[in-house]
């Protein structure tokens, strides 16, 4: 009986357990044994494992977070620290490693995959920053809590007559605050792919209080600066009521959403169906509403960028 052992690892994202599931369930039904890793590539390490049955996978799939629990681990980085997970991998006769994770994750799936582990990689992150998938897994349920919070926050800013500037999480990429900026009707967004102009930023919010606006929405992507400075220069450029907030980890939280569940559960399947086609080493994701998959090398070769049409999107509207 061929052996897949699953990892959660890095940042955890909503969808992460629909994704465990969806590859348990599958691999189950098509004859595998399947291990569960327990904190990461620190479980690996450690020799973590647990063995999933359908049972240990059931009632998790509208659960956030992973319920094997996950870590960003330092000593998997070191020759010593991979050596010693590739012994313990091998010394189960584990056959296949699949790694739900972003990028730095993809990093440690590429380094198994050298050390002659077959691996595969699911983009699980809220940053949506893996290039050569159109998403990743939590990025749009994160994309629905920052929208609700801005509607929260709009209501009292309009209120008290106050300029709101949100900071969202991304890392270096505006993807959460572009889209949630676009769902929200925001007046303004500073992400990290386009240099921001804050003068400009602040003149337009002070012309709209000018024709009788009530509030101002501004969200500030983590990876360009901070809500407190970007708060701090509007309220000194235009002389209104500023309040920073910074969401931080809520963000990563709640239950997945419909479209979240759904597209982990497809890769999930997917990687069972690659793993009887004789494909490994690739990580997974949706392009076109199709599920598709690319070497590592070829991911991280490709620059991930903003999606441009959606910027252009933002400013006509705005
Ligand atoms: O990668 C996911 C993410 O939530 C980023 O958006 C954020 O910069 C980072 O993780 C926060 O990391 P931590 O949870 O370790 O503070």
């Amino acid at each position: 009986m061929k052996k897949i052992a699953i990892v959660t690892s890095g940042g955890d994202s909503q969808g992460m357990n629909s994704a465990i599931r969806a590859v348990a369930r599958t691999g189950l039904a098509n004859n595998f044994e399947i291990f569960g890793v327990r904190k990461g590539f620190k479980g690996l390490i450690d020799d973590d494992f647990i063995t999933l049955g359908s049972k240990e996978v059931s009632d998790i799939l509208y659960r956030g977070g992973t319920f094997l629990q996950s870590a960003r681990s330092k000593e998997f980085l070191t020759p010593e620290g991979q050596a010693q997970a590739v012994e313990n991998l091998n010394a189960k006769g584990i056959d296949y490693v699949v790694v739900i994770g972003g990028d730095g994750s993809y990093k440690g799936a590429q380094a198994l995959e050298r050390h002659g582990i077959k691996t595969f990689g699911i983009p699980g992150t809220i940053d949506n920053d893996i290039p050569l998938t159109d998403y990743t897994i939590g990025f749009d349920t994160t994309l629905n809590v920052v929208t609700n919070a801005i509607g929260n926050l709009r209501d009292t800013m309009s209120s008290h007559e106050r300029v709101s500037v949100i900071e969202a999480m991304g890392r270096n990429c505006g993807d959460i605050a572009l889209q949630a900026g676009i769902a929200s009707g925001v007046d303004a967004i500073l992400i990290p792919e386009v240099k921001p102009d804050i003068e400009k930023t602040a003149a337009s919010i002070k012309k709209g209080f000018d024709r009788g606006k009530s509030h101002s929405i501004v969200i500030v992507a983590e990876g360009a600066g901070t809500a407190e400075d970007v708060a701090k220069q509007i309220k000194d450029l235009t002389g209104l009521d500023t309040r920073p907030t910074v969401l931080g980890h809520i963000q990563r939280g709640g239950t997945p959403s419909a479209f979240d569940r759904v597209y982990s559960s497809r890769l999930g399947h997917k990687v069972i169906e690659l793993i009887q086609e004789g494909i490994t080493g690739v990580g997974l994701g949706i392009e076109s509403n199709q599920i598709t998959y690319h070497s590592f090398e070829d991911i991280f070769n490709a620059k991930n960028q903003i999606n441009e049409k959606l910027y252009q999107i933002f400013e006509d509207l705005v």
